[in-house]
Formats: structure tokens, C-alpha cells, sequence
């Protein structure tokens, strides 16, 4: 019989012979296989051709030895599916060409499919389990509604979240009805990637760390309970990820998923301990703690796994995703320790 592989029984919090290792951004700028293929291929053409995707997806499996394939693509991906035009624009960042901006621009969003708008994603994710018959399980995600709405009423990356902040304050019922077209969107997307075979899903609410418990529970709560219940339909484990949101934690945990992806700056143990022992837990070195010399991130991962305390359904990963210059070297070894130093 088939033994379930150690991130995905992590994340049913069953024991394993060692802690899983997978992390956020695993394949990007920081590999020179990944930089290759970009002097040929823009980050979208990357997205749009599941050759390209699923090939992406598989360097830092080859490369690093990590539990887990996280799929190649982008969360900002729906809100181009979604007429509102996308461009990585050098040293800009994302770009929307067209910020939803008023209540009309909610109502016109087009009625499309994510499985025939995106329905390449699931196609590379196809393409990676055909080549990891025996290797880790492949991850799908998308973008919250909250994190991804930021993005759609910016117009791209913001310090201080003022145009999103605004438009839920002036504009409830536009906003919550962006967030429920995000959520039903993000349901048939991910349905697509399941379909495709990704065996687990994490979503990605990045930026939800600017809201207070209140606003929380207002303006994003009630969606992200929708969308956690809907994807419970898809048997597959869910991750709730966010970033500079230990005050969100207890309101995440409510909202949904079976393990809660930690920042850096919240304590495993203490995290843990607010999320309760009843989820499993995904975290949380910080990511600049890999440019240190090689004994003090040894000494942070151990300190980390310390907290951990060996309890079934720990996965180890950084805080947030891996920073473009990353020594690569040193990402690898990280797989090697946390592997030798939790075999059980
Ligand atoms: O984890 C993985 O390896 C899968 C691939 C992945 C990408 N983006 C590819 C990508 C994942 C999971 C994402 C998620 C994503 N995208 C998030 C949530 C995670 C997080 O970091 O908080 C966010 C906020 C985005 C939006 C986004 N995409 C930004 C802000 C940028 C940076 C723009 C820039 O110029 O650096 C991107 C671009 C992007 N997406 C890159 C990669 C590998 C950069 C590399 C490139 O330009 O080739």
C-alpha cells in the first residue's frame, strides 16, 4: 500500500518520519535555471504555457529536495481572466492596466469560468504529477479575496492600502460584492487545479496583515469562511497563509484551513498555541535569515524546531516567500537539516 507522503500527512497532522520542508516562492529569480528561462520567456508567457509552468515547477525539486511542488503560476493571474489587464512592469512590480475603482467596475466584471480562462493551470499541473509519479505532492493556490481585491482596486503594490481601505469604507456593498465574484472565481480556479491533481491548496492572503480584528471581521471574514467551505467540498487539505496578521490569528483559524501559515514574527509555539493544537501549522523562519552565515540559520532552524516540539503536523517553511539573491547553496542545506535533524 502507498504511504502518504510526509507534507500531506503533516497536514492531517498524523506523525512522519521526518518534518516536511517545502518553501513559499521555491522557484524564482534566486535560481539560475529559473533566470535562464526568463531571458527567454516573460514571467506571463511562463504562466500562460503549461510546458513552461510545469518544467519551473520542477527546478526546485530537482535542485532542492523539498516535500512539496508548489504550481509555477502568479495570484494575480484571475484579475487578468478578469479583463482588468496585467504587466510585470520592470522594477515596478505588478501593474492592473484597469484598477477596479468605482461601484460600476465591480458590476461589470465579466461572467467567465475560471476553467476556461485558466484552465492552463491545471494543465501544468497535470504535466508536473505525470513527472512526479513517485516524488512530493503537487500544491495549487490562489490569492484571497482581500489580498487579491488590494491588488485589483490599487492598481498594483501600495504601502498604505488607502484606495482598497477607502472603497470598503465608502463602498460596503461594491465590496462585498467584488469579494464574492473573487470568491466564486477562486472556487471553479481551484476546482480546475484539483481536477488537474493538485493535492493540496494554499491561499495566499499576503497584505490582510493592514486590517484590525475589526475590519477583519467585517469586510473579509464572512468571505474567507465562504471559501474555506466550499473548498472543503474538494477533499483536498487547505493552508491559510498570512503575513504580519498574529492579531488575525484566532479570526484566520475561524475563517478556515487545515494548517495556518505563520510570518516570522509570531513564536511557533505561541502561534500555534493562539491557532490551536487541533490545526496543523506551516512556518515560519524568516526569509532574510538565509543570506546569514550557515551557523546562525542552523541555530534559528533548530530554535524553530525546538518550538515545534516534534508534535504531528508541523511544515517547515519560511515566513514568507523566498527573496530574489537567496544563496541557493544555503536553501538546500535547510531541506538536509530540518530532514536530519527530525528523522523519527
Ligand atoms: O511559490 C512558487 O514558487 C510559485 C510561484 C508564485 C509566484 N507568485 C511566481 C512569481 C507564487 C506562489 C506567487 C504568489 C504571489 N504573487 C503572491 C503571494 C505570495 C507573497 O509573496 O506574498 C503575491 C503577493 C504575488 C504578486 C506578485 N507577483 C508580486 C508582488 C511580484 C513581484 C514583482 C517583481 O517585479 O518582483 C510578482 C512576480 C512573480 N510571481 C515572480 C515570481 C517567481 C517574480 C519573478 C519574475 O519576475 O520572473
Amino acid at each position: 500500500m502507498a504511504v502518504t507522503p510526509p507534507f500531506l500527512a503533516a497536514l492531517r497532522r498524523e506523525p512522519t518520519t521526518h518534518t516536511p520542508v517545502w518553501f513559499m516562492r521555491q522557484a524564482g529569480r534566486y535560481m539560475a535555471e529559473y533566470r535562464a528561462l526568463r531571458e527567454r520567456y516573460s514571467l506571463l508567457d511562463i504562466c500562460a504555457e503549461p510546458d513552461l509552468a510545469a518544467e519551473v515547477t520542477l527546478q526546485p525539486i530537482r535542485a532542492l529536495g523539498v516535500d512539496a511542488a508548489i504550481i509555477f503560476a502568479d495570484i494575480l493571474l484571475p484579475l487578468d481572466a478578469l479583463g482588468l489587464g496585467l504587466r510585470f512592469a520592470q522594477g515596478e512590480g505588478p501593474v492592473i492596466e484597469r484598477p477596479i475603482r468605482a461601484p460600476a467596475d465591480v458590476a461589470a466584471l465579466p461572467a467567465v469560468e475560471a476553467r476556461e480562462v485558466l484552465g492552463n493551470v491545471g494543465a501544468a499541473i497535470a504535466l508536473v504529477r505525470a513527472a512526479l509519479t513517485d516524488g512530493p505532492p503537487v500544491i495549487g493556490f490562489a490569492g484571497a479575496p482581500f489580498t487579491v481585491a488590494s491588488y485589483a482596486i490599487e492598481g498594483g503594490s501600495t504601502r498604505q492600502f488607502i484606495q482598497v481601505k477607502r472603497f470598503m469604507y465608502e463602498q460596503p456593498s461594491a465590496w462585498h460584492a467584488l469579494m464574492e465574484r473573487l470568491v466564486e472565481f477562486s472556487v471553479g480556479y481551484l476546482t480546475s487545479q484539483v481536477e488537474g491533481g493538485a493535492q493540496a491548496l494554499q491561499i495566499f492572503d499576503s497584505w490582510v496583515g493592514v486590517l484590525d480584528g475589526a475590519d477583519y471581521t467585517s469586510y473579509v471574514l464572512p468571505h474567507q469562511r465562504v471559501l474555506f467551505d466550499r473548498l472543503r467540498g474538494l477533499a483536498v487539505p487547505t493552508i491559510h497563509f498570512g503575513v504580519g496578521a498574529a492579531h488575525l490569528l484566532q479570526l484566520q483559524r475561524d475563517a478556515g484551513g487545515d494548517a495556518i501559515g505563520l510570518d516570522w514574527r509570531t513564536p511557533l509555539d505561541e502561534g500555534w498555541a493562539i491557532v490551536g493544537h487541533d490545526r496543523a501549522i506551516q512556518g515560519n523562519l524568516d526569509p532574510v535569515v538565509l543570506f546569514a552565515p550557515w551557523p546562525e540559520v542552523e541555530r534559528r532552524i533548530d530554535a524553530m524546531l525546538d518550538r515545534a516540539a516534534g508534535r504531528p503536523g508541523h511544515v517547515f517553511n519560511l515566513g514568507h516567500g523566498i527573496l530574489p539573491g537567496t544563496p541557493v547553496e544555503t536553501v538546500r542545506r535547510v531541506v538536509e537539516h530540518v530532514h536530519a535533524r527530525t528523522a523519527r
